[in-house]
This record gives structure tokens, C-alpha cells and sequence, in this order.
């Protein structure tokens, strides 16, 4: 963990509620015991709330960040989440190239509204995306 909340820290990422989000999954991209990526999932019904992607600065732009969106969706998909949405600022083109739209955050479900991400942590200039992942 201690890894984890060091290179989500220095990718300017929200770490506040990792501990205390309820539903949470974290994947994990490790090579010799270095970790070179992650991303979490917090699920809120069958919508997913895709959070906490980053690679480490001297390992981006080689398919990583790709790779980690690829087995969440995968996964999510096979736990019968139905949508992902998420929020940032940095990131859009990467996202849009992935296939996610920007949205209107007024039209995500109230639960994920709710989420300390959608609350507090995110700027409100943060840009909403969303994909539909069902089969
Ligand atoms: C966004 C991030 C995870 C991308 O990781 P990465 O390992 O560099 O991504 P990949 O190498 O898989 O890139 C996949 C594609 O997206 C492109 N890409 C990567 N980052 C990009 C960005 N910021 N803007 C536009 N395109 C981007 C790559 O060139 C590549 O395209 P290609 O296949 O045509 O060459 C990484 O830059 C990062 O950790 N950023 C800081 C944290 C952040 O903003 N996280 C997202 C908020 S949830």
C-alpha cells in the first residue's frame, strides 16, 4: 500500500478515501517488485466508478495505462457492471482514444454522486466520462 499511495501521489491523484471506499478493487502492474501501475474500481450497483489509474513517469507511453483499463473492463464486465464513468482532469485524450465519452455529471446515478471522488475530491472542472461495458 505504501507504494500504491506513493505513485498515485505523485500522479496528483486523489488518495484521501482509499482506505475507507466500501466495494473497492485495486489491480496492481508489478515487475521485480517495482510497481509500474494501477487502477481501482469502486462499484456502485451496475455502475462502476473507474479511479486511481496511474503509471510510474518512467514507465508511460509503452501500452501500460492501456493495459490496466483493458483488464478492469474485463473484469467488471464479468462482475455484471453495466457502465463506467469517471472523472479527470488530465487525462481526456487518453480516455476518449480508450472509447469513453465525455458526459454530463448531472446524468451518473445518485450513489456515485455521492462518492467521496464526485463530493470532495475531484475539482468540479473535472471532466465526467463514461462507457457502457455490458455484452
Ligand atoms: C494517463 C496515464 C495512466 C496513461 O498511462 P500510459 O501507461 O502512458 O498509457 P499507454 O502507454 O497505455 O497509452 C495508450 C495510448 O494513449 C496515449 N496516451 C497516453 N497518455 C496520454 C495522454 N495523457 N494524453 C493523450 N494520449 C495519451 C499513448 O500515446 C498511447 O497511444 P498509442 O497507442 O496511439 O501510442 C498516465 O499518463 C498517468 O499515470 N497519468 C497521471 C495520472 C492520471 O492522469 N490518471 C488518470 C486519471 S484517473
Amino acid at each position: 500500500m505504501p507504494a500504491v499511495f506513493a505513485l498515485l501521489q505523485a500522479a496528483r491523484l486523489p488518495t484521501a478515501d482509499l482506505i475507507s471506499a466500501q466495494d473497492l478493487k485495486v489491480w496492481l502492474l508489478e515487475a521485480s517488485d517495482l510497481l509500474l501501475g494501477v487502477i481501482a474500481l469502486e462499484r456502485f450497483g451496475t455502475d462502476g466508478l473507474l479511479r486511481s489509474l496511474a503509471t510510474a513517469s518512467g514507465s508511460r507511453r509503452r501500452g501500460f495505462g492501456r493495459e490496466l483499463v483493458a483488464r478492469l473492463e474485463k473484469d467488471a464486465q464479468t462482475d455484471g457492471i453495466e457502465r463506467l464513468v469517471l472523472l479527470t482532469q488530465t487525462a481526456e485524450p487518453f480516455f476518449r482514444n480508450l472509447g469513453y465519452e465525455v458526459i454530463d455529471r448531472r446524468h451518473v446515478s445518485e450513489a456515485l454522486r455521492q462518492s467521496a471522488e464526485f463530493r470532495s475530491l475531484c475539482p468540479a472542472s473535472a471532466v465526467c466520462m463514461s462507457k457502457a461495458i455490458h455484452p
